[in-house]
């Protein structure tokens, strides 16, 4: 990457522009209903945390407010699969980008239960299911949970129940994949216990401080700590930067130009690799199941800080 770092304080000075256009712009989009929980979230909200190589920590708006992580948490679950079993999960699920919406199960039929990736639903289900080989879920969802708190350094870091309980009694379009998936004989673990896990840990909440904190690890940032090798986390950005906005990631990649990966909840967590963790978070979202204003937050942010992995 090219070029210096913003000093802490013009990135601060901007951060503080950035939130009142965005409150001015007021194109805030729609938050996510088909989980009854999350329908209740006020959409004109916006935070965002960045967390620089040096340590420092710059915020602005709402950046200490929980918000749910839903499908960011598929990076930590991910980084918790590599670190158990390496490799072998690539026999399971691939690496190319889907073109298709995070629930779609068009591909799962064409492609024999094998999910594209590891971010669309089905491809972080058998993520799951994985970790919950020889586990309890309760095991299983606090390796996640303990990896998300090392990462952060932070062990106030907890599941939103009420969320996961909301979506257990919506999820039907997660319950179709799982039983495809099983089908196909890509699912080790009862079906009951691969959906349970992955609706916990999609409710894991966190604010944007907390969330930038854990990113950490996958932006490789001096004084992380040594949870998550080097080529580990280059390969998790790579996926993060071709698959981590669905039908998005190449506009994503196009104009950000940095790794990412968006959740309905609204939240985005952005790596600019050895130089910063970002988080972003407004719920309101876009035709895509992004977060609109945190998008366009995110292509300010690259703008002014010259960063890209393109150099
Ligand atoms: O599986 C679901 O539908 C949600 N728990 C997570 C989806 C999600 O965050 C997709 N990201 N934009």
């Amino acid at each position: 990457m090219a070029g210096a770092n913003p000093t802490p304080e013009a990135l601060q000075a901007f951060l503080d522009r950035l939130s009142a256009e965005i409150h001015e712009r007021g194109d805030w989009g729609k938050v996510a209903d088909y989980i009854p929980e999350l329908a209740d979230v006020d959409p004109a909200q916006f935070g965002i945390a960045v967390l620089l190589a040096d340590g420092s920590m710059c915020s602005a708006g709402a950046a200490r407010v929980g918000f749910s992580v839903q499908s960011i948490s598929k990076v930590f679950s991910l980084a918790c699969v590599l670190g158990r079993i390496g490799e072998q999960i690539w026999q399971r699920v691939g690496r190319e980008p889907s073109g298709s919406r995070f629930d779609s199960i068009l591909l799962l039929e064409l492609e024999k239960g094998i999910p594209r990736n590891p971010f669309i639903n089905a491809g972080a289900l058998v993520v799951t299911d994985e970790l919950l080989t020889g586990r309890t879920p309760r095991d299983a969802l606090s390796e996640i949970i303990h990896f998300i708190r090392l990462a952060a350094d932070d062990d106030d870091i907890h599941i939103d129940r009420a969320v996961a309980m909301s979506e257990q009694d919506t999820g039907d379009r997660n319950r179709a994949l799982v039983n495809y998936l099983k089908s196909y004989g890509n699912l080790k673990n009862p079906v009951d216990y691969a959906l349970g896990t992955y609706f916990h840990q999609c409710a894991i909440e966190m604010s944007c401080i907390q969330l930038a904190r854990a990113g950490r690890v996958i932006a490789g940032l001096p004084g992380a700590p040594a949870i998550l090798s080097p080529t580990r986390a280059r390969r998790i950005n790579a996926l993060m930067l071709t698959c981590g906005h669905y039908d998005e990631s190449g506009d994503f990649a196009f104009r950000v130009g940095l790794p990412g990966k968006s959740g309905v909840g609204g939240g985005l967590l952005i790596v600019a690799p050895g130089r910063a963790s970002i988080a972003i978070w407004s719920p309101g979202l876009n035709d895509t199941g992004n977060s609109r204003a945190g998008t366009f937050a995110a292509r300010r942010l690259a703008e002014f800080t010259g960063w890209s992995v393109f150099g």
